[in-house]
């Protein structure tokens, strides 16, 4: 399984954001994350449709949508319409995962399931044979720029049990206080899709450091 870096937006400098994500692009990373808050899922705001729309305009890399909104079957053919390539949700955050899976699928985006750091991975296994994707959160959603919480990686290890069991072949992807230091522990664990957003775009040098996570990563592909 190759190993996949999604330099999270949230951090970027918004006055320059063609420029930021020509930089990690450039430096090797093959999908961005995107964070959309509606400050009633989680206590933040950020961006959404219109913002996803006109990025998608001058970037190529795989558009890895994280949504931290109330029911987020509401909005999934706007995502998707708008330039979403990945369509995560929060478990929490709907009545009907199912449904939104389903509607995720037939939009012709990969599904992806989230669950933040107090939700057990029994809430999701139902679930778990539609899933291209699961992200498990390592902080609380809403900020970025937080404390790794290295004891919820034992959901990871659960997960990559239960997929070998089922036969499944769902990425697992983590979000949340990832950095240089800590990136190599994760993916030994089991992680194939790693989130950053202030590791990266808050680096001096945006590209370099984009390689130099790249180069961990494909170390560990190996
Ligand atoms: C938090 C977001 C994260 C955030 C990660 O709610 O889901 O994607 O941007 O930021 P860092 O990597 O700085 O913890
Ligand atoms: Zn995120």
């Amino acid at each position: 399984m190759e190993n996949i870096l999604s330099p999270s937006l949230l951090a970027a400098d918004f006055t320059k954001v063609g420029q930021q994500l020509e930089q990690i692009e450039k430096g090797g990373a093959q999908y961005i994350h995107l964070d959309v808050m509606d400050g009633i899922f989680v206590p933040n705001i950020s961006f959404g449709i219109p913002v996803i729309q006109s990025i998608r305009k001058n970037s190529n890399l795989v558009f890895d949508v994280h949504l931290m909104i109330v029911e987020p079957e509401r909005y999934v053919e706007a995502f998707r319409n708008a330039g979403a390539d990945i369509i995560n949700f929060h478990v929490e955050a709907t009545e009907d995962p199912d449904g939104t899976l389903d509607k995720i699928k037939s939009m012709g985006a990969k599904t992806g399931i989230t669950i933040k750091p107090d939700t057990p991975v029994s809430r999701i296994v139902s679930y778990l044979e539609k899933v291209d994707m699961v992200l498990i959160m390592t902080v609380e959603p809403g900020f970025g720029g937080q404390k790794f919480m290295a004891e919820k990686m034992s959901k990871v290890k659960e997960l990559v049990e239960i997929r070998k069991q089922k036969n499944l072949s769902f990425d697992i992807e983590i979000d949340g206080g990832v950095n240089m230091n800590n990136v190599k522990e994760i993916l030994d664990t089991g992680v194939n899709v790693i989130v950053a957003g202030s590791a990266i775009f808050g680096a001096e040098n945006i590209e370099k450091r984009t390689r130099e996570f790249l180069d961990i990563l494909q170390e560990k592909t190996k």
